[in-house]
């Protein structure tokens, strides 16, 4: 999946270098320091992730880095500096943030994201898809999550770093998030191969809603028997970050245990709020709707368990369902 020798890496590690060390000593590092307490993070979270600051100004890293031409040429490969297609001119593409390095399985830095101090635009700027580093495979936090635990039995994702850090100083430390991309089969098989269980908890917003129900579409065809997935729905206006700190380690646990859903109860529970099962049409286009996804599904114990289910909700014969659905003549 990645080049296992790359001359990105030295100097993505280089960055990341720079980016903690003025974090801890650059003149005007207060600002970075006081949005990070601001947050309710610790030194020795910020210090887990390796957390860092790219000061204010144009060329901070590049001077840092220096190196002739030819090196800085790599250095806008790996993302980190951007060139100025009229002028020429290179620049750091990191400039006054607050830096999150992103790590592999193996724990090498592949990437950054970066939020600015206050309210500005974009809040969060990404690396780009470099050799290394390939957003829609990679999820935030897992390597430290394993770090610190090497027998997880499930993992929560989330969509922000700040939910992964603040879910971890929390004592929740087996968050990952993606990387403001939806959640994909590349990522759900990458969970399943680490962990029988997970448990998607996004915003308490339309995008937060829209995010699972991606996601439970990118997990059906990883479903064998013998895995899982569940969905945490938040009150509106909250993310991860926001309630566990008002609500506290406990009370989230408890949310957990009392409120996750599993994912067959969230499926039909979905589909049914878009055909409404009361009427022979809503009945039709339920199974409509369901029976192509079920289909997807490997786990015959659960895929014939859900179909019997729709059968239950539509009155057709279950074990028909799956048939039908491959029938039908597509509309016209
Ligand atoms: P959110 O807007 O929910 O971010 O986007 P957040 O983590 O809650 O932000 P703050 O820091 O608490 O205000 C979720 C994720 O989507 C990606 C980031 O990965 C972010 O963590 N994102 C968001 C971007 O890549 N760019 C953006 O401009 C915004
Ligand atoms: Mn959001
Ligand atoms: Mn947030
Ligand atoms: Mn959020
Ligand atoms: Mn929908």
């Amino acid at each position: 999946r990645q080049p296992t020798d790359s001359p990105l890496y030295p100097l993505l590690t280089a960055a990341a270098d720079f980016y903690r060390q003025a974090l801890k000593s650059h003149p005007t590092r207060k600002a970075a320091v006081d949005y990070l307490k601001g947050r309710g993070l610790t030194g020795e979270i910020a210090r887990d992730f390796g957390l860092g600051f790219a000061p204010p100004g144009w060329d901070n890293l590049l001077k840092h880095l220096g190196g002739d031409s030819l090196q800085q040429k790599v250095m806008i490969d790996a993302g980190l500096l951007i060139e100025n297609a009229e002028t020429g001119k290179r620049y750091d593409r990191f400039r006054d943030r607050v830096m999150f390095p992103i790590r592999d399985s193996r724990g090498r830095i592949i990437a950054f994201g970066g939020r600015v101090l206050g309210d500005d635009k974009p809040k969060y700027l990404n690396s780009p898809e470099t050799p290394v580093f390939h957003k829609g495979q990679e999820l935030y936090g897992l390597f430290e999550a394993r770090k610190h635990n090497r027998n997880l039995d499930e993992i929560m994702v989330v969509e922000g770093y700040m939910d992964v850090i603040a879910l971890a100083q929390q004592g929740l430390r087996n968050a990952v998030a993606t990387l403001g991309t939806a959640t994909s089969e590349e990522h759900v098989k990458r969970l399943f191969r680490i962990v029988p269980s997970i448990l998607f908890c996004f915003d308490g917003d339309q995008a937060g809603r829209n995010a699972a129900w991606r996601a439970l579409e990118s997990t059906l065809p990883s479903l064998q028997d013998g895995r899982r997935a569940r969905f945490l729905f938040l009150p509106d206006g909250e993310d991860p970050d926001t309630l566990v700190r008002s609500e506290g380690t406990d009370a989230f646990r408890a949310r957990i245990n009392q409120h996750a859903q599993p994912l067959a109860d969230y499926f039909f529970q979905h589909l049914m709020e878009e055909a409404d099962p009361r009427s022979l049409e809503g009945k039709a286009h339920l199974v409509t709707l369901a029976a192509p996804l079920l289909d997807k599904i490997p786990g015959a114990n659960l895929r014939t368990l859900m179909r019997q289910r729709l059968g239950e909700i539509t009155g057709l014969n279950g074990e028909a369902l799956g048939q039908l659905a491959q029938n039908a003549p597509s509309p016209a």
